[in-house]
């Protein structure tokens, strides 16, 4: 296996996702014993590290709580370099305040578009030697060949194996127990099939809109945001084959496989939408065309999947905030009691979020003369919520060398292609108002008697 890191490095110290999630996750884990490494944030900010400690505290009171303590060590830990990601000098001062470690993680929390600078940068300063790793955060390109040039800088300076790309609904605990409930049992897969299974929906609806991140949004829209990464790996780890465990990187190398086997998307299977009130968030163009709400029917081109529709449906100012899976399987092939049955259908619920729930339902019998029957809720797991957060969890993982719950290049590269040709105004945009599931044309996606699903009513 591989070593552990001896230094964590994060660029972008001074910024959104450092006070938001990176030292709530560095804290926690030095509280439960996993991080015991110097910690050096890089920003250009004019700070010293007196103020970067300080915005350590604010983002702890904010976040999660100061625990004592891990406080004091994590301060202790926290190394700063003030300086531009252009000048040579910054990486200087770094190689110099690593010291003895040689197997750096470094950790860009910087805007995409600083990637090659600094990634070259940690080249030639003798940062990344063999040992070193690097954890880049999405959005991973904005397209097939920005993504392809990335990988390709990466890859200049880090091998495949020591890059880690964030996708962080992979470190979500109920994102990981889709692939551990289908494999660690034998119930699901004789029947995880075309034979069996009429349609696959996965949702992610949010209430809330862009939440003050509207100029990053201008730049994305719901297809980049979420459905090119968090929805086709979700979708991804529904579909995928059993991985050999004699397999180097046996699960990625399925998902990969898989994402291979989706047919590209065309605009006959889009229906894209925007909530009126948009236009005036703050940094958002008067005239934007940008999608808040994507549906898309995908197509798993292959001998398990053939003519099983996978539905997607993201959005914002959507109901509510909830994600879900829902698997629907087929009719019994005749209807011998309750004419009522016909209509019902099996399903299996996972809830992602903001509870995890995994239920099956199905038709009981109702006491009495009659054979009618009533739905019930096998309901194998329910608990609150994410046991430890996406990015401690990730976070851990690169610091140990296990890759697993990153996105390989391989499978980012398929995703752009799956959605490469419906980026953009190739599509209409049609307008809904907030707080409901979308613009009606989404209707049009959907095949034989299958309806959207909402998160909050019954499942057949
Ligand atoms: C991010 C998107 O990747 O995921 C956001 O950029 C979205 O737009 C967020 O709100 C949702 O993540 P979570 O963990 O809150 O479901």
């Amino acid at each position: 296996g591989a070593e552990a890191a001896d230094a964590l490095v994060f660029f972008g110290a001074t910024g959104d996702l450092a006070y938001k999630q990176i030292f709530p996750a560095l804290q926690s884990m030095i509280r439960h014993g996993r991080l015991d490494v110097p910690i050096v944030g890089v920003a250009k900010a004019g700070w010293t590290l007196e103020d970067l400690r300080r915005r350590a505290h604010d983002s702890l009171s904010e976040h999660g709580g100061v625990d004592d303590a891990a406080f004091a060590k994590l301060v202790e830990r926290l190394r700063y370099i003030d300086g531009d990601y252009a000048d040579p000098a910054t990486f200087a001062q770094l190689r110099e305040t690593l010291g003895d470690a040689c197997r750096p993680l470094h950790y860009l929390a910087i805007p995409p578009v600083l990637f090659g600078t600094v990634v070259e940068a940690l080249g030639r300063s003798g940062c990344a030697e063999d040992g070193a790793r690097v954890v880049v955060e999405k959005p991973f390109g904005r397209d097939l060949a920005s993504a392809l040039e990335l990988n390709a800088t990466l890859a200049s300076v880090f091998p495949e194996r020591s890059t880690f790309r964030i996708d962080h609904y992979l470190g979500k605990e109920p994102v990981e127990n889709l692939l551990y409930f289908r494999f660690a049992n034998s119930f699901l897969e004789p029947i995880w099939n075309r034979e069996h299974v009429k349609s696959v929906q996965i949702t992610m609806a949010e209430s809330f809109g862009v939440a003050g991140r509207g100029s990053f949004y201008e730049s994305a829209g719901a297809i980049r945001d979420v459905v090119q990464n968090h929805m086709l790996q979700v979708l991804a780890l529904l579909a995928l084959d059993a991985p050999s465990p004699n397999s180097h990187d046996g699960l990625r190398s399925e998902k990969s496989r898989l994402m291979d086997s989706i047919r590209p998307l065309t605009p006959d299977d889009v229906v894209r939408g925007q909530f009126d009130g948009y236009h005036d968030e703050p940094g958002v163009a008067p005239d934007s065309t940008v999608e808040t709400f994507a549906a898309v029917r995908v197509h798993v081109d292959n001998w398990r999947w053939a003519g099983v529709p996978f539905y997607i449906r993201a959005g914002k100012r959507l109901p509510v905030t909830a994600t879900e899976v829902l698997v629907t399987l087929r009719h019994p092939p005749e209807t011998i009691f309750d004419p009522e049955d016909d209509r019902r259908r099996n399903t299996f619920r996972f809830t992602l979020s903001p509870n995890v729930e995994i239920a099956l339902q199905a038709r009981a019998k109702v006491p009495g003369e009659r054979m009618s029957g009533e739905d019930v809720q096998l309901v194998a797991q329910h608990h609150a919520a994410d046991e430890m957060p996406p990015y401690e969890r990730l976070l851990g993982d690169a610091m140990r060398g296990d890759a697993t719950l990153f996105a390989r290049e391989d499978t980012v590269e398929a995703a752009w292609r799956v959605v490469g040709a419906i980026l953009d105004d190739t599509t209409p945009l049609h307008r809904y108002e907030p707080g409901t599931w979308g613009p009606a044309e989404a209707e049009r996606l959907l095949t034989d008697d299958d309806c959207w699903h909402d998160p909050r009513g019954p499942t057949s």
